[in-house]
């Protein structure tokens, strides 16, 4: 994020998936005769008035710098990186700590489809349908005690497979925070995958958090520990830059990044922009969280 500005670069592979769609669909016989593979395969799987970002954009443009700062690197980067066995710890303010592995959490909690939009700082967004399960359910698990606040999120620090940790002007391990009753809100899941397959690793395998009304670097990959805590944590991105980056992070057209505004918006996969809505569409189920706020100092 503090890289080549990302709204210019559209990867040459988007441009050739666009060419091979538009030239499917301008062929109406083929078009009837697509079966659904294909059709999800093109990007055209709609959810209401959106189309579907494709399985292959959503897993060939990312944002995971202990690969690397470049988002068409990252996929092939991450290819060898180890999944499994993963377990995720969850402890501090809480009753009952306990390791969990992910293998059981998918067991124990049956992970299903949820379609959100995911609008990253960088002001493009995609349409993701991820597979997860509310982030509520875990935090049931270990039960908060009174003192609880905040949680602090941590990414596995795996130097022999994440070439990007020697970049030294970030202090990793990449960290995140959410104050507990937005982690409580049923908006808020774990992803353990995406088009009904599992995560891949550029996408935060083989669990990362998923915040849909917040920019996309709260959305934590491949996490191994969860703390409950009673002070606001710093996140990676507060430390590096807190003049750009502040603990919410909620998607806010009317609070401009300091080097650009984030009043639009550049779907993936699209040449249009879109102007930017608050808390990217989701402000009836979360607006309340922040009654009373000023969202401009707390952005
Ligand atoms: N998590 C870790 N550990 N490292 C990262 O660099 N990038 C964030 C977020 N989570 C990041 C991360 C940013 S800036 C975005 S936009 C999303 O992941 C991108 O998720 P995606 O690649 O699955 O679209």
């Amino acid at each position: 994020m503090k890289t080549t500005h990302p709204d210019a670069v559209t990867p040459q592979k988007l441009y050739q998936n666009r060419r091979s769609f538009l030239k499917t669909a301008g062929n109406g016989l083929l078009a009837a005769a697509l079966t659904p593979a294909l059709l999800l395969k093109a990007g055209r799987r709609m959810a209401g008035e959106e189309t579907l970002t494709p399985y292959e954009d959503i897993t060939h443009y990312n944002n995971y710098y202990e690969f690397s700062t470049d988002k068409v690197r990252v996929a092939k980067l991450a290819r060898n990186f180890t999944t499994a066995p993963w377990e995720v710890s969850v402890t501090g303010l809480v009753d009952k700590p306990a390791t969990f592995s992910v293998a059981d959490l998918v067991e124990k909690f049956r992970p299903e489809e949820r379609i959100y939009r995911l609008r990253c700082v960088e002001a493009w967004s995609m349409v993701i349908p991820w597979a997860g399960f509310p982030l509520s359910r875990l935090l049931q698990e270990v039960a908060p005690t009174s003192e609880a606040r905040y949680l602090k999120f941590v990414t596995v620090h795996r130097p022999s497979e994440m070439p990007g940790l020697s970049n030294k002007w970030y202090d990793w391990p990449y960290v995140e925070g959410l104050r507990l009753d937005e982690a409580m809100n049923d908006l808020a899941i774990l992803a353990t995958g995406i088009y009904a397959k599992d995560l891949l690793p550029q996408n935060g395998a083989p669990v990362r958090l998923v915040v849909p009304w917040k920019y996309g670097f709260k959305s934590i990959k491949s996490i191994v520990s969860i703390e409950l805590v009673k002070r606001q944590p710093t996140s990676l991105w507060m430390a590096a830059a807190p003049r750009e980056y502040g603990f919410y992070a909620n998607v806010n057209p009317d609070v401009s990044h300091p080097r650009w505004s984030q009043a639009s918006e550049r779907r993936i996969g699209e040449f249009r922009r879109r102007r930017t809505v608050p808390f990217n569409g989701y402000g009836d189920q979360v607006a309340s969280l922040y009654e009373g706020m000023d969202l401009r100092a707390n952005f």
